[in-house]
């Protein structure tokens, strides 16, 4: 007889290049975190051991994109690798016109400079960090139009990501739709926690949208994180492959921003992608001030051969299973050990609830902050900061955001840790959660007037 029941998943790969770790000791970590001003983006990465700071860029590549780096057309114009790139986004985004970018923000900040006026708003699902810079920096403002369960780390909604079309209808007739020049739509949503937009609300969004003729742009880092969790918790979709759904995803939009760094699988790289002829001129012509020529953007041949290839690999069910089951296999590990965390896990990383373990830590003294610092001094552990920090100053007063969030997250690079790196990934948390009474909190220190987090510092109180 078969035995009945679980089946483990694993990896659809194997390693064929590995690159050693390095341990430090608990009191070298000490001296560490302090000279990096207790802000784990200024910790050098030889005194990391699981590093976890970020999914983007982090990617371990395949022999078959390897192989496609030898291949770079290093052309300054009309490189091969171009109309790969291109060719991969028609097909699996199903998109018109690509213009490549460095990276994500590359990308934003072309959109933003082309389509938004002084005194115009940018209805979003949540913000994240780069994208609303660009749209402020341009002249709008950001208007948060996701549910309210979005703020909540500890409501089970199955789409935490879906819009609130209250919210954004109610935006519409304040403002009109003029003065809305697209809704930025993220999938999945980062600063939620990895969360995704069902179809059925994207769709909704683009029936709204329609009806006064405002544009909807697609952030596609994780479009692809997002097209798994519809197929496997929306009705409909339980049979369909990934890349049906990915595509399904992006006809409901008119174009999309895309860090490459993410779903694509590269190491850098990005792109606009747009449907609308006259909008993709413009892009195309100003993408030569700030980035190169529009068939290279600021990548190298190769790099295009790369993201081209890492859209076709990363497109395929068994990659997205494993890379969306490791990260849930380390997230259900510390909901078994009592850990707070947002639920339900996120696509690209686990985030740790700093409020629930730190209660005694203000908001004002970065209690996430300092358990990024704890968490590397405990195990050289690297996660990043997302709260009060990452939530940055109202552009117009200049008043801190305070943030119903406050998470540390632990994102997982793709193909690059093991099973047993998640293990101990897991065991470092619940160390450092069983050590969380009496913890003391940061003052900062130094605070960049862009994009704080990145290079802010700060001491122990
Ligand atoms: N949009 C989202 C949702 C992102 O997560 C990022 C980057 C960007 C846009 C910008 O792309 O980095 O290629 O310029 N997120 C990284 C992270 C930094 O760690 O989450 P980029």
């Amino acid at each position: 007889m078969e035995p009945k029941g679980h089946r483990s998943w694993a990896e659809p790969f194997k390693i064929k290049v590995v690159e050693p770790l390095h341990m430090t000791s608990r009191a070298e970590r000490e001296q560490l975190i302090a000279e990096a001003g207790y802000n784990t983006f200024l910790l050098r990465s030889k005194d990391v051991y699981i590093d976890l700071l970020t999914d983007s860029g982090t990617a371990a590549m395949s022999d078959y994109q390897w192989a496609g780096l030898m291949l770079g057309d290093e052309a300054y114009a009309g490189s091969r690798n171009f109309y790969h790139l291109e060719a991969a986004v028609q097909k699996y985004y199903g998109y018109r016109y690509v213009v490549p970018t460095h990276q994500g923000r590359g990308a934003e900040h072309i959109l933003s400079k082309i389509t938004i006026k002084t005194g115009d708003y940018v209805p979003g699902n949540m913000y994240f960090t780069t994208t609303r810079l660009h749209q402020e920096l341009a002249g709008g403002t950001f208007e948060d139009v996701v549910i309210d369960e979005a703020h909540d780390p500890e409501s089970p909604h199955p789409f935490k990501g879906n819009v609130d079309l209250n919210k954004l209808e109610s935006l519409i007739k304040r403002v009109g739709p003029q003065r809305i020049p697209y809704v930025s739509v993220a999938a999945t949503v980062n600063m939620a926690g990895g969360q995704p937009i069902s179809m059925g609300n994207l769709k909704a969004v683009r029936a709204l949208t329609s009806g006064y003729g405002i544009r909807v742009i697609l952030d596609a880092a994780r479009a692809l994180e997002n097209a798994y969790f519809v197929q496997q918790r929306e009705e409909g979709y339980r049979e369909r492959p990934v890349a049906d759904i990915l595509k399904e995803i992006c006809s409901y939009t008119d174009g999309c921003t895309m860090s490459a760094k993410k779903d694509a699988l590269v190491n850098i790289g990005g792109f606009l992608a747009l449907n609308d002829p006259d909008l993709f001129e413009e892009a195309r012509n100003l993408v030569v001030v700030y980035e190169g020529l529009h068939t290279y953007g600021g990548l190298a041949g190769r790099d295009m051969e790369a993201i081209a290839r890492g859209i076709e690999e990363s497109v395929q069910d068994d990659h997205i299973r494993a890379r969306v089951g490791q990260v849930e296999y380390l997230g259900n590990k510390l909901i078994e050990w009592g850990v707070p965390v947002v639920v339900p896990i996120g696509g690209h990383a686990v985030y740790l609830d700093a409020r629930r373990f730190y209660p005694h830590i203000p908001q004002d003294e970065y209690p996430a902050q300092t358990l990024t610092a704890e968490l590397y001094v405990e195990s050289g552990v690297r996660g990043m900061e997302r709260g009060i920090v990452s939530a940055g100053r109202d552009a117009q007063t200049g008043e801190q955001h305070y943030p119903k969030l406050e998470l540390v997250r632990l994102a997982i690079p793709r193909r690059v840790y093991t099973q047993a790196h998640m293990d101990v990934t897991a065991e470092s948390v619940q160390e450092v959660y069983r050590q969380r009474e009496g913890v003391r909190g940061l003052r900062m220190t130094y605070e960049p007037r862009y994009l704080r987090f990145f290079q802010a510092r700060f001491e122990r109180l």
